[in-house]
């Protein structure tokens, strides 16, 4: 099975993008991150790939005119550092369908919340808002929609009485780390499916067992 080739697209701390790094360095991700690029200045993401001796981009999404371009010249960026798989990492920007098209079934996103519900970028506040008792992180692969493409996989967290926002989130991260090296292994093995079921317009997603 050939190596995945990862393009990592990320805003800030970039903790997920760490857990892939110490991943892969551990040896126990069959994955190398081709590039790593950041449309937030300073975003701690791209100290953390340079750290792992990772090619970086910096890309203000202000500098270019529209979506449509800054799109585009991420997907050239991408494309140039080799990058194959698409993985968004606290990447706090929402992707036109030109690209969702030109990277089809290849883009993949983490979400702190058990989606459908609590999508958009306040999810741990609103589940912590609506009173959930559960809540959790989720993978799944970038549609045109926000956070909504077929799910690849979920992890749940206890909401706590006396939780923050801060210590709700910290509780998701942690899970949200090991959720994503695992679904990244899954694909490395090719055991993650497209379904298409007659009865139902939205492609399932399942894992083939081991
Ligand atoms: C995570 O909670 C992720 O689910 C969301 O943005 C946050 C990114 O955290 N999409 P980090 O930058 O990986 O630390």
């Amino acid at each position: 099975m050939p190596t995945l080739r990862l393009g990592i697209l990320a805003s800030g701390n970039g903790s997920n993008l760490q857990a892939i790094l110490d991943a892969i360095g551990a040896g126990t991700l069959d994955a190398k991150v081709k590039i790593v690029i950041a449309n937030v200045p300073g975003a701690k993401a791209l100290e953390r790939a340079a750290t792992a001796g990772v090619v970086t981009a910096l890309m203000p999404h202000q500098k270019y005119p529209d979506r449509t371009s800054f799109d585009a010249a991420l997907s050239q960026t991408l494309e140039a550092a080799g990058a194959e798989w698409v993985v968004l990492a606290g990447f706090m920007r929402v992707l036109s369908p030109g690209f969702i098209a030109r990277h089809h079934r290849r883009i993949l996103n983490i979400h702190p919340a058990l989606l459908p519900s609590f999508p958009g970028a306040h999810a741990q506040a609103q589940a912590l808002a609506y009173g959930a008792k559960i809540s959790g992180c989720t993978v799944h692969f970038v549609d045109e929609g926000v956070d909504c493409g077929p799910i690849i996989a979920q992890r749940a967290v206890p909401v706590e009485t006396d939780d923050s926002v801060a210590s709700l989130s910290a509780r998701i991260l942690r899970e949200e780390h090991q959720l994503y090296v695992q679904v990244l292994r899954w694909l490395a093995a090719d055991r993650v499916h497209w379904n298409s079921d007659s009865d139902s317009t939205r492609p399932k997603i399942s894992i083939e067992p081991a």
